[in-house]
């Protein structure tokens, strides 16, 4: 029987630890732990904390929804985050062969035999439980896939905006704009289908060829100036709004919340709002993390990685805001639209403002296509691992179809304004589904799998955190978190 020793039980445990830091990421590894920290953070940092929090702050209650955003960040996100980097590291695959990877070995037991002779136990192998517990978990990594590929295509169109708005500001058409030119300046571009069409084509071309050129050849080096332009630029604005007349009132918008109106719809948003901001629940992360090598803390980079990613969005918040208030605009109203029609105008009346504008337009645009890379290389890896396409092929294909999904998102702004499902038009609904749907869905089953399924020693072996620190996150990643993404999506449905 097994009759082992504590012992012979180290021993073995140890060798499986060795055998483990001595599997290879078959895709390639990050040159260094920076590079990984700087590729996570630009997947984090994009439209989402400059575009999409603001607007989402100012349709949902303003402080209200920061609060709630900033506290599923640290409860909810954050720990999920950590699980979805740990599958992707020990899986080392595309996220659908690390989850079955994992799950495999999670069903793993070890099978002893006493060697009589030598008087000692040695193990011989190990068995799986059953062949189908770990077919279902690589569901996953296929609804990752398909959320990815569904985000970007509508994150292409409004890059392309973005690309759009660096000529407008090089052109000097910002220039002394008033709240209603900047308005009128954006509805016609929106109405403008074709020209819409245009930088989404050369948007998603820019990114496929990219991805097509492996992950570590384009985007480290992208990457390194990004972050630190992006960060400068942030703060000269801020600089900026602090002489607006508005800025008192727009702080207090954004940082005074008014409990009353946390409902169960704002606070499902929020959520969505911090799966999307930190890239997390579709497996984006996850084949970031299996380029990381097994030495870095994956604790330390992801605290790292968070912190700069909600500093950014409150920071797009410090700016918007002031700026809402100082030209009494709608805050409820705006849309998407509403970072287009404020920041020309603060671009249009301070000194050096198309400069900054172009500049800032520029970054954004940046930020936007680190973040579009790791939305479709989940899909791109999938296809050529699983699907022998080589990464041309493959990017070309994802790429055709993102491409095509993403035109529904244009007309939703011009021919198709007045088409609706559930009360949204067909940008609004992909945008829900993903953020409200898909994501949480994905963070939570994720949640599920490393706290419940995963071996404890696996996550205790990759986490290498303090005690402390790792019975805080098992709490968060078994319990807090995805009883709280559960309770939040159903309060919210009904
Ligand atoms: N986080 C990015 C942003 O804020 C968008 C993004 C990139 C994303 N990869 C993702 C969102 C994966 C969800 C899942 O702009």
């Amino acid at each position: 029987m097994y009759n082992i020793t504590y012992y012979h039980k180290l021993i073995i445990n140890k060798e499986i630890t060795i055998a483990q830091n001595e599997r290879k990421s078959i895709h390639g590894q990050w040159s260094s732990k920076v590079l990984f920290i700087f590729a996570a953070t630009g997947s984090a940092v994009g439209l989402g904390n400059i575009w999409k929090f603001p607007w989402m702050a100012a349709e949902n209650g303003g402080g209200a929804f920061v609060i709630v955003y900033l506290v599923s960040v640290a409860l909810i996100a954050l720990p999920i985050m950590i699980a979805e980097i740990l599958i992707g590291r020990r899986g080392k695959q595309n996220p659908v062969n690390s989850l079955r990877y994992l799950s495999k070995e999670a069903s793993q037991v070890k099978v002893y035999e006493v060697d009589h002779d030598l008087n000692r136990t040695k193990q011989t192998k190990y068995q799986h439980h059953n062949q189908e517990d770990y077919t279902n978990w690589e569901l996953i990594g296929w609804m990752g896939v398909i959320s990815g590929i569904i985000i970007l295509s509508f994150y292409s169109v409004i890059a392309g905006w973005t690309i759009s708005y660096i000529f407008k500001s090089f052109s000097g058409l910002f220039n002394q704009v008033t709240i209603d030119g900047a308005t009128s300046l954006f509805k016609k571009f929106t109405s403008d289908a074709e020209r819409q069409l245009a930088w989404h084509t050369i948007f998603m071309f820019m990114t496929c060829y990219i991805v097509s050129k492996g992950v570590r050849g384009g985007l480290e080096k992208a990457i390194k100036f990004l972050i630190p332009g992006l960060f400068m630029i942030l703060l000269i604005l801020t600089g900026y709004v602090t002489t607006l007349s508005g800025f008192t009132e727009g702080l207090r918008y954004l940082f005074l919340p008014d409990l009353n109106k946390i409902t169960a719809s704002v606070v499902w948003s929020a959520m969505g709002m911090a799966f999307f901001s930190l890239s997390i629940g579709m497996g984006a992360l996850m084949i970031y993390g299996s380029y990381l090598s097994n030495k870095f803390s994956i604790f330390e980079v992801t605290s790292i990685v968070a912190f700069a990613d909600t500093f950014v969005a409150v920071l797009a918040g410090i700016i918007i805001f002031p700026i809402v208030f100082t030209y009494h605009l709608d805050p409820t109203t705006a849309g998407p639209g509403l970072i287009f029609q404020t920041l020309p105008i603060a671009f249009g009346s301070m000194p050096g403002g198309e400069t900054f504008g172009t500049l800032f337009f520029i970054l954004l645009f940046f930020a936007a296509i680190t973040s579009a890379i790791s939305l479709i290389e989940p899909a791109v890896t999938l296809l050529i691992e699983n699907f022998r396409h080589t990464r041309a092929e493959a990017s070309l294909k994802i790429g055709f179809v993102t491409w095509l999904v993403g035109i529904g998102t244009i007309f939703s702004f011009n021919y198709w304004q007045d088409v609706t499902i559930l009360g949204m038009n067909f940008f609004n609904l992909l945008d829900a589904l993903t953020s409200k749907v898909l994501l949480p869905l994905g963070g939570f089953s994720m949640a599920i799998f490393v706290g419940y399924l995963v071996k404890r020693r696996t996550s205790v072996a990759e986490l290498k955190m303090s005690q402390s620190m790792y019975t805080i996150w098992r709490v968060l990643i078994r319990y807090i978190a995805p009883v709280a993404v559960m309770v939040i999506f159903t309060n919210g449905f009904m």
